[in-house]
């Protein structure tokens, strides 16, 4: 997809196989609109990616009274720049990764930051490297130098993997770097925040923040932090909600399937959110989800999972980007097979154990995969036949036949070849130049 996002107020991107597609040649059909101009446009491909994004949308909390508040209120992932913030007091909801980035970063300029804080996070020193220009030397001019130490950035993020089983060992690595954070806290934090910025839920259930002077911040005497349960707006501030994050993919857009069936007539057909290999869907020919249903870490890139998934995909429509087949479809048995076999292993994870994140919902995780980076990689480099059917465009009998004859002349060749050496004898064919040493005589 190559188009900018959708405003909220657009109309949403429409995905279109038609099964007879125009003149029968059953291909996506992506109706498009300008968001510029407004005008609406039709594109038609053979094989569809969407890579639209997790987290792209902003997720508006359901708390009472928002609609009433007099002053300037919007939602950091729609960052309204035409307000100026210097000398106005303002106050923040939330405690994720994005409010303790926002409230180091706009300290210095506004009256007051009061941040409202449901739960609080467990927030670890942030990993530091410096590079040298020897180092940015060697990466450019060294030959696999480069490799080598992404390798070991992403073998140490693999590290954290640890962290997420319910076995006596993850319990054991848990406190440990459990008693790591206290310490920081205490050793970054003003005394008077320690206890409201104590978490007590495991580590690691919810996404473990890395502090981003975020700690050091709440020493400036403009930065205040409250711990409410319940919030409730009203025209002039805060009083002080609840509700549980539901990621929805495919958000502004609907896409559909062979038979029009919609994407959430899918999952509601299969009991959740999910997909074949974080992926593929039954009903949805020759399209791939990038970031797609638990395919979320928790502990390591986002890129490196997109990465596998297109490996992946590539590997899965081989033989439509031969000319082999048109389409390729995984069997609706083995995605169900797969979402069921994700979900009951993510109810042996921390994550499932009821610590609220954007990642459960009902006891339903649709985003995160429940075993390491390498398990993905892994599964991304084998494709089993057995789940997939591929309508060929050739004959497999004559592909065959045709392989057949290939061997069969390949076979006399060789056959012709081995005659010949067995009657003029192995030791002219290895001999090493004229007087050389032979290898081995017969
Ligand atoms: C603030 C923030 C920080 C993050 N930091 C990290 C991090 O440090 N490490 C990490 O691994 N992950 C991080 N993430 C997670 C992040 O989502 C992924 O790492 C990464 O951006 C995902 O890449 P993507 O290409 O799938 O999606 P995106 O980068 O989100 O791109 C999606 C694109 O699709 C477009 N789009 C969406 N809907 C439509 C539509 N209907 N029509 C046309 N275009 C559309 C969007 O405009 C966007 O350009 C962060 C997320 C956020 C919000
Ligand atoms: N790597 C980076 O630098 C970076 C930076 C930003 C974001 N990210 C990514 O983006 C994801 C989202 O992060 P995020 O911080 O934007 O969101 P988030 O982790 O979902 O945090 C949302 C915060 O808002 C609170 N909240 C929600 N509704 C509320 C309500 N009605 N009343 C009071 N509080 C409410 C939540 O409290 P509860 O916990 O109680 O629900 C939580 O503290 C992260 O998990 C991460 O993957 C990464």
């Amino acid at each position: 997809m190559a188009s900018k996002t959708s405003s909220r107020s657009s109309p949403p991107l429409r995905y279109n196989e038609i099964p007879n597609g125009i003149q029968g040649r059953g291909r996506w059909r992506l109706s498009l609109q300008d968001l510029k101009t407004g005008d609406a446009y039709f594109h038609e491909c053979k094989i569809l990616f969407t890579a639209q994004g997790l987290l792209v949308e902003q997720n508006y909390p359901k708390i009472p009274g928002l609609e009433t508040f007099k002053g300037h209120v919007y939602h950091s992932a729609c960052w309204d720049h035409s307000v100026d913030l210097k000398g106005k007091k303002v106050a923040i909801i939330g405690s994720g990764w994005t409010a303790t980035q926002i409230v180091p970063a706009i300290a210095p300029e506004v009256e007051v930051v009061k941040q409202f804080i449901r739960t609080p996070h467990w927030i670890l020193p942030p990993p530091v490297i410096e590079y040298s220009d020897f180092d940015r030397w060697m990466y450019k001019n060294v030959p696999l130098a480069y490799r080598f130490h992404r390798l070991l950035v992403f073998a140490s993020m693999e590290w954290n993997f640890r962290l997420f089983g319910l076995s006596r060992y993850s319990q054991g690595q848990r406190d440990r770097v459990r008693e790591g954070a206290i310490q920081y806290l205490y050793g970054k934090a003003p005394e008077k925040y320690h206890e409201l910025l104590l978490p007590d839920y495991q580590i690691a259930c919810k996404q473990r923040i890395l502090d981003s002077r975020y700690l050091t911040s709440l020493n400036r005497p403009n930065v205040q932090v409250h711990k409410e349960k319940a919030i409730e707006i009203t025209p002039r501030g805060i009083k002080g909600s609840s509700g549980i994050h539901d990621v929805d993919f495919f958000k502004g857009m609907e896409v559909l399937g062979r038979n029009g069936v919609s994407a959430d007539q899918h999952w509601d057909g299969i009991g959740g959110i999910g997909a074949y290999n974080t992926t593929a869907m039954h009903n949805f020919l020759n399209f791939f989800i990038l970031l797609g249903p638990n395919s979320v870490t928790g502990h390591t890139s986002a890129i490196v999972a997109i990465e596998n998934t297109v490996d992946y995909a590539l590997r899965v429509l081989k033989p439509v980007l031969r000319g082999y087949a048109s389409r390729v479809e995984v069997k609706e048995r083995s995605e169900k097979e797969y979402v069921h076999w994700i979900q009951a292993e993510l109810r042996q994870t921390l994550w499932n154990t009821g610590c609220t994140s954007w990642y459960t919902s009902n006891g339903w995780n649709s985003m995160t995969y429940p075993w390491s980076q390498l398990h993905y990689y892994y599964r991304s480099r084998v494709v089993k036949a057995k789940d997939w059917d591929v309508t060929c465009t050739t004959n497999p009998l004559s592909l065959m036949k045709l392989h057949a004859l290939i061997l069969f002349l390949v076979g006399i060749c060789v056959g012709a070849i081995w005659k010949d050496m067995l009657e003029q004898g192995f030791s002219s064919v290895w001999e090493l130049g004229g007087g050389g040493r032979r290898l081995w005589d017969i």
